[in-house]
């Protein structure tokens, strides 16, 4: 079902609807933290200080959860900035405007309920976007419609910065035995290692940055990109409902 590629250019689907993401989002935000806060935490922070927000910056938030992120990016664009936060959970908004109100910094952050895929921001109008384990949760076809959103609303030049689970070529053992745990239950472990370098090249951001770490063994990307003119097209999207999913030319070798 890999179209000749083979299945060592595959990596897992996401079988699960926007809501069914938002009930589990909504279930688990009161939790959220207690549960990833100590292994993604510190990854979330190389991010933070990759995308390097600047005092005024206006700056977008995909997939905030409990707003840990949102607070460091209030900060980092100050009182003249301002920075917005689209999430698909409730769950998840209640808890990061308790935190951005403890934080003090409530003032310069709107939050918008919403799916990543259609951002309700006006064309060039960010500087910079920031998403953290939160690219690899959205199902391969609708990679492209997500990376398009953020290549349309930053200004030209603008900077993208994703943390994620990825995978290189067939992946190490670790990777093959959690993508077989998200197939078994992909409505609990619902994010998938994604050749993410590759995706966001398909569609068209130019590579400025790799930090390459890992969690559990599993290796995380934290990325600094630049909306590059004319974002492009993912090729990533299968052609069959398949489980697994293939991009054409992944390489092995970063
Ligand atoms: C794994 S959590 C990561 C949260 C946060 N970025 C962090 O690093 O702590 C993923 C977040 O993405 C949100 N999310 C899931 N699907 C989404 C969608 N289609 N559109 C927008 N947000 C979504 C979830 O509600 C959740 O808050």
């Amino acid at each position: 079902m890999n179209e000749g590629y083979g299945e060592d250019r595959a990596w897992t689907r996401v079988p699960r609807s926007k809501e069914e993401a938002q009930a589990t989002y909504d279930r688990l935000s009161r939790w959220y933290d207690l549960l990833a806060a100590g292994s993604e935490g510190p990854h979330v922070e190389a991010g933070i200080r990759m995308l390097d927000v600047q005092e005024g910056e206006r700056v977008l938030e995909i997939g905030f959860g409990t707003g840990r992120g949102l607070v460091a990016l209030a900060q980092d664009a100050g009182t003249s900035g301002r920075v917005h936060g689209l999430d698909i959970s409730s769950g998840m908004a209640r808890e990061a405007r308790g935190r951005l109100e403890e934080a003090g910094v409530d003032d310069r952050v709107a939050l918008m309920l919403g799916d990543g895929a259609r951002l309700p921001l006006a064309g060039g109008s960010i500087d910079a976007v920031f998403m953290s384990f939160t690219l690899e949760l959205f199902d391969t076809p609708r990679l492209q419609p997500v990376l398009n959103g953020c290549a349309r609303v930053l200004r030209p030049d603008g900077r993208l910065c994703v943390v994620s689970l990825a995978k290189q070529g067939r992946g190490s053992a670790t990777v093959r035995l959690y993508e077989w745990v998200h197939e078994m239950l992909p409505r609990w472990v619902d994010c998938r290692p994604i050749p993410v370098r590759e995706v966001l090249e398909r569609v068209g951001f130019e590579i400025v940055e790799i930090d390459r770490r890992s969690m559990w063994t599993l290796p995380v990307y934290v990325l600094l990109a630049r909306s590059a003119d004319g974002a492009g097209t993912v090729t990533a999207a299968p052609k069959h409902a398949d489980k697994r999913s293939r991009m054409e030319g992944d390489h092995d070798d970063e």
